[in-house]
């Protein structure tokens, strides 16, 4: 039986016609990517936003993502976020500020290295003009072993933020693990530097809170209860989640395992929960299992994103009025659309 809301969203798309393309997460709830023109990771909804040709974008995802969309899309295009409050903690915990007072201490104490600054898409437009800046690149889960390489082709030490899970696990993948540092900007024994000095990957300080909850207990415990299950999870996971996992890639890489799984293979999912639950609607040839039971992993910057807050950007712009838009300011739109094109072009 179709909702009120579902048939007010429906009429409004319905008027709004080819004007309003939308894109959804795949951490976002049910109600929201059932209404999606496309559904994907950060890669393939940066690729659609960047060939979207509609007047209004309206992003099921967070603000660094919608920022992105703005970047990339044409100046005559709009990118309407439903609610104004979902921001990724992950991307809020390296502000381009604080990056740049590190910056300089960073490149002090290895004044003869080119070092090449990576953000993750999970960041703020600031520190991927930043980045650009001196250099650098965006990346995603999907690519960043792709970025690691293009720095190491231009420089000799990378800076990788925020996320310090994906920076380890990458470099792992990249038989690089002997040579990281964690940098610690309060450095209470004055390692850092020298740290810095002596490695080729140097991660900040920053994480997932939904993806640093899952361990390797969480693995254990599936196994022991499914003996025939396989585990993936995100590389947002920590270290020895990921080596415990027998296989780890972004939400696109999770979402093509459980297509392409066999009918009757069982699959955990360390993610966020949503991700799991559409794979068990969209799948039930698969067992497809959440790793960490049915309580926890819920990403509440993606929550934010509400059915209601939906139906009310778009019956506003039926109205003729722009709610929520997204817009980065002109100073850092065209550097952090550098560093965009530069990961779109590995
Ligand atoms: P993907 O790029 O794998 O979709 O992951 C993004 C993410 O964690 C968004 O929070
Ligand atoms: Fe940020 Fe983690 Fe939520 Fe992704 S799942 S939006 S990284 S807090």
């Amino acid at each position: 039986e179709t909702s009120k809301r579902t048939e007010r969203i429906e009429a409004a798309l319905e008027e709004l016609g080819d004007d309003v393309v939308i894109l959804g997460h795949n951490y976002q709830r049910q109600e929201i990517v059932e209404h999606a023109d496309f559904i994907g990771d950060s890669y393939q909804l940066s690729k659609e936003a960047a060939n979207a040709d509609a007047e209004y974008v309206i992003f099921g995802g967070v603000t660094f993502m919608a920022e992105s969309a703005d970047i990339i899309t044409d100046d005559d295009q709009t990118v309407i976020l439903p609610s104004m409050e979902a921001s990724c903690p992950m991307a809020g915990m390296a502000e381009a500020l604080q990056v740049d007072s590190a910056w300089a201490e960073i490149t002090a104490a290895a004044p003869d290295a080119n070092i090449i600054p990576i953000t993750y898409m999970n960041s703020y437009a600031d520190l991927k003009a930043f980045c650009a800046s001196q250099g650098g690149l965006v990346c995603t889960s999907s690519n960043a072993h792709k970025a690691f390489e293009y720095a190491f082709e231009k420089g000799d030490k990378v800076l990788f933020l925020p996320d310090k899970h994906l920076g380890e696990n990458t470099a792992h993948r990249m038989g690089m693990e002997d040579a990281i540092a964690e940098w610690d900007p309060w450095d209470p024994e004055g390692k850092a530097a020298a740290e810095v000095a002596e490695s080729d990957i140097i991660l900040w300080d920053g994480y997932c809170q939904v993806h640093e909850r899952f361990t390797t207990d969480h693995i254990e415990q599936v196994r022991d209860a499914n003996p025939d299950a396989q585990v993936i999870v995100h590389p947002e996971c920590r270290r020895e989640v990921v080596e415990a996992a027998d296989k780890a890639g972004s939400t696109a890489t999770i979402c093509e395992t459980i297509e392409t799984a066999d009918p009757g293979e069982t699959w955990a999912i360390g993610t966020e929960i949503h991700l799991t639950e559409h794979l068990k609607r969209w799948h039930p040839e698969v067992n497809v299992l959440p790793l960490c039971g049915d309580a926890c992993m819920d990403c509440n910057a993606m929550r934010q994103i509400d059915p209601n807050y939906l139906t009310w950007v778009l019956e506003e712009l039926v109205a003729g009025r722009e709610r929520n838009v997204i817009e980065v300011a002109p100073e850092e739109k065209e550097l952090a659309g550098l560093a965009l094109e530069r990961m779109l072009e590995i």
